[in-house]
C-alpha cells in the first residue's frame, strides 16, 4: 500500500531534483564548521517570525485609536497570545544577533572569495532587510518608548544629503509620527519588506546551494600540505540531524525567555506628552545612535551629523563589496582587522550607550 502510494506521489510530484540535491549535498567537516550552523539558525528565527507573525495578524490592528488596545488583549485575553508575541518579539531580537554573528564568522573565515560575491551581497541586503523589520515592527504596539524612539530614529533620517526630507515623509506619512505612520510602518512589516525578503531569502538559499559550501584557505592549505582532501558530511542526515538540535535548543531558549521575561507592553503612547528621559533606540541601533553623541556640531563648516551620516554610510558600502576588493591574501587580511576593529568599535559605543556616555 505504501508503495503504490509512493509510486502514484512519484509520478504526479517530479521531485527527482530534490532528491538528487539532498543525496549529493555535503558540509566540510573542520575545526572551523560550526560556522556553517549560524546561517540556518537565522533562517529558523526568520521562520518562526512569519508563523507568529501570522498569528499576531489574526488580532492586531494597525491604527493609532486601536493598536495599543489589540496588543493588550493579545497579552491578557487571547489564549497563548502572551506566548506568541513574546516569542515574535524575543526571536526578533535573536535573529539580528543570529544574522550578525553569521555575518562575521563568514567574513573572518572568508566564505565571500569567488565565487561566493553575490552570497555576500545578497546576505547583507538580507541583514539591511532584518534591521529594516525591527524598525517597523518597533512601533507597532503604539507605546510611548516605540513612538519617542521612532520619531527620534526619523528626526536623525532628516540629516540624509538632499533625500533626507524625502525620506523622513515618506516613512512618516507626513510630516510628523502619527496614527498615518503607524499604518504604513505596518504596511512595510507585514507585506512590502516580507515579499522583498522572500525573494532574497530564496536568492541567498539558491546560491549558497549552486556554489556548495566553501572551506576557509587556511584549512584548505593545511590539507593540501597534508596531501589528504577535506573531509565532508552528508547533509543529510549528519549535518541535518546536528542542526535540528540547534533549532530546539532555540525554541527552548525562546520559550524559557517568554515564560521568564514576557515581551513588556508598557504605556499608550500619547503624542502630546513631553517625551520622557532616557528615550533610546533598540540594542543594535543603539551604537549608531552613540556615534552621533560625539560629532562636534560643526568640522570644518560641514554640520557634524552630516559628517556621522557620511561615515556610517561609507562603512556600508565597504562591507557592502568586500568580496569584490578584498581579493588577495593581504587585502582578506585587511577585511578582517577591518572586522574585528568594527566589531570592537560597537561593542565600545553600545556600552557606552548603556552606561550613559553623554558626549560633548
Ligand atoms: C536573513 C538573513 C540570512 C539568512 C536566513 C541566511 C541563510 C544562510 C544559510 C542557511 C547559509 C548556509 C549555511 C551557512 O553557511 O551558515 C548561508 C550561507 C552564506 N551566507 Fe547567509 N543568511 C543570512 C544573512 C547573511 C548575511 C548578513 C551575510 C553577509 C553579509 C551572509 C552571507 C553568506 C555567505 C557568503 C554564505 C556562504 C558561506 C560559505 O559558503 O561558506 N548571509 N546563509
Amino acid at each position: 500500500m505504501r508503495t503504490r502510494i509512493a509510486a502514484w506521489g512519484r509520478e504526479r510530484l517530479p521531485l527527482d531534483v530534490a532528491t538528487e540535491l539532498v543525496r549529493h549535498k555535503t558540509v566540510p567537516v573542520h575545526r572551523h564548521s560550526f560556522a556553517y550552523y549560524l546561517g540556518g539558525m537565522t533562517l529558523f528565527l526568520f521562520a518562526m517570525q512569519v508563523g507568529t507573525g501570522a498569528l499576531l495578524l489574526l488580532y492586531y490592528r494597525p491604527s493609532a485609536s486601536e493598536a495599543y488596545e489589540s496588543v493588550q488583549f493579545i497579552m491578557t485575553r487571547v489564549q497563548f497570545g502572551w506566548l506568541i508575541r513574546s516569542i515574535h518579539s524575543w526571536s526578533a531580537n535573536l535573529m539580528v544577533a543570529a544574522a550578525v554573528a553569521h555575518l562575521f564568522s563568514v567574513l573572518f573565515l572568508h566564505g565571500y572569495r569567488r565565487p561566493r560575491e553575490l552570497t555576500w551581497m545578497s546576505g547583507m541586503l538580507l541583514l539591511a532587510l532584518t534591521l529594516g523589520f525591527g524598525f517597523t515592527g518597533y512601533l507597532l504596539p503604539w507605546n510611548e518608548l516605540a513612538y519617542f524612539a521612532t520619531r527620534v530614529g526619523t528626526d536623525i533620517m532628516t540629516g540624509v544629503p538632499l533625500a533626507g526630507d524625502f525620506l523622513v515623509r515618506f516613512i512618516r506619512g507626513g510630516p510628523d509620527v502619527t496614527g498615518a505612520t503607524l499604518t504604513r510602518l505596518f504596511g512595510m512589516h507585514v507585506a512590502i519588506l516580507p515579499m522583498i525578503a522572500t525573494v532574497l531569502v530564496g536568492m541567498h538559499l539558491w546560491l549558497v546551494q549552486s556554489h556548495g559550501m566553501s572551506v576557509p584557505p587556511r584549512v584548505e592549505a593545511e590539507a593540501e600540505r597534508a596531501g589528504r582532501p577535506v573531509p565532508v558530511w552528508p547533509f543529510v542526515p549528519h549535518f541535518v540531524m546536528r542542526e535540528a538540535f540547534g533549532w530546539t535548543l532555540a525554541l527552548a531558549l525562546l520559550a524559557g525567555l517568554s515564560a521568564y521575561y514576557p515581551w513588556e507592553l508598557g504605556v499608550k503612547a500619547d503624542p502630546f506628552a513631553p517625551a520622557p528621559a532616557g528615550i533610546r533606540p533598540e540594542w543594535y541601533f543603539l551604537w549608531m545612535f552613540q556615534a552621533l553623541k560625539y560629532v562636534p556640531a560643526h568640522v570644518l563648516g560641514v554640520e557634524g551629523e552630516l559628517l556621522a551620516l557620511g561615515g556610517i554610510g561609507v562603512f556600508g558600502l565597504i562591507a557592502f563589496t568586500v568580496p569584490l576588493w578584498a581579493t588577495g591574501e593581504r587585502s582578506r587580511a585587511v577585511a578582517r582587522w577591518g572586522g574585528v576593529v568594527a566589531l570592537l568599535i560597537m561593542a565600545v559605543l553600545t556600552l557606552l550607550a548603556y552606561t550613559g556616555g553623554e558626549g560633548h
